[in-house]
């Protein structure tokens, strides 16, 4: 999982961040945008502004299929981003299609954590419609590994266990630096 290559002819204009839900993609991302002086977006966001419905909502209203689609739909329009920071929702590589336009413009760099921790950081919170059902730490173990093999298809893949954002952001800086350097 080399963060670059030097035969590859990608312009790495900004950053994205990917990997499961709970490993920091949106706290990292706002330090990482600091320390870069790069702005900071969010794909949920976008979606959420987009369609003036929250994540949950669309899940519930319309379908988890729909969501995708506005996902995609979003990553066609990050191209033409300079200097800015992606945080990704975190099914949005699974799609090759989606990872394969933001490595055009962006290096992409996945958070990791251990399911454990993933659920420590998310079970006091409501808003993620794929963690609402009966066995939500059994459900994060099931769709971690099924998703494993998407994430590893980053650039660069970062363990966020027992660290705080800025020292992820300084760690997902430093590959970044790396890649613009093309080494
Ligand atoms: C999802 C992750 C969420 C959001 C949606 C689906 C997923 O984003 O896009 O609930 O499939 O893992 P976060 O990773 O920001 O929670």
């Amino acid at each position: 999982m080399e963060p670059f290559n030097v035969a590859d002819p990608r312009i790495i204009h900004n950053l994205a961040l990917a990997g499961f839900m709970g490993t920091g993609k949106s706290s990292v991302g706002r330090v990482a945008g600091e320390m870069l002086g790069f702005a900071f977006i969010d794909t949920d966001e976008l979606i959420e502004a987009q369609t003036g419905k929250s994540v949950s909502a669309i899940f519930a209203q319309n379908s988890e299929e729909e969501f995708r689609t506005l996902e995609r739909d979003v990553v066609q329009g990050l191209s033409a981003l300079r200097n800015t920071v992606i945080a990704t929702g975190g099914g949005l590589i699974v799609n090759p299609g989606n990872l394969a336009s933001l490595k055009t413009h962006a290096l992409v760099v996945c958070l990791w954590a251990s399911p454990e921790i993933i659920w420590e950081r998310v079970r006091e919170q409501t808003h993620r419609p794929l963690l609402n059902g009966p066995d939500a730490p059994a459900r994060i173990r099931e769709l971690l590994e099924q998703r494993k093999p998407a994430y590893r298809q980053a650039d660069a893949m970062i363990l966020t266990d027992h660290r705080s954002p800025k020292e992820v952001a300084q760690q997902v800086l430093h590959q970044f630096h790396l890649a613009r350097k093309g080494k």
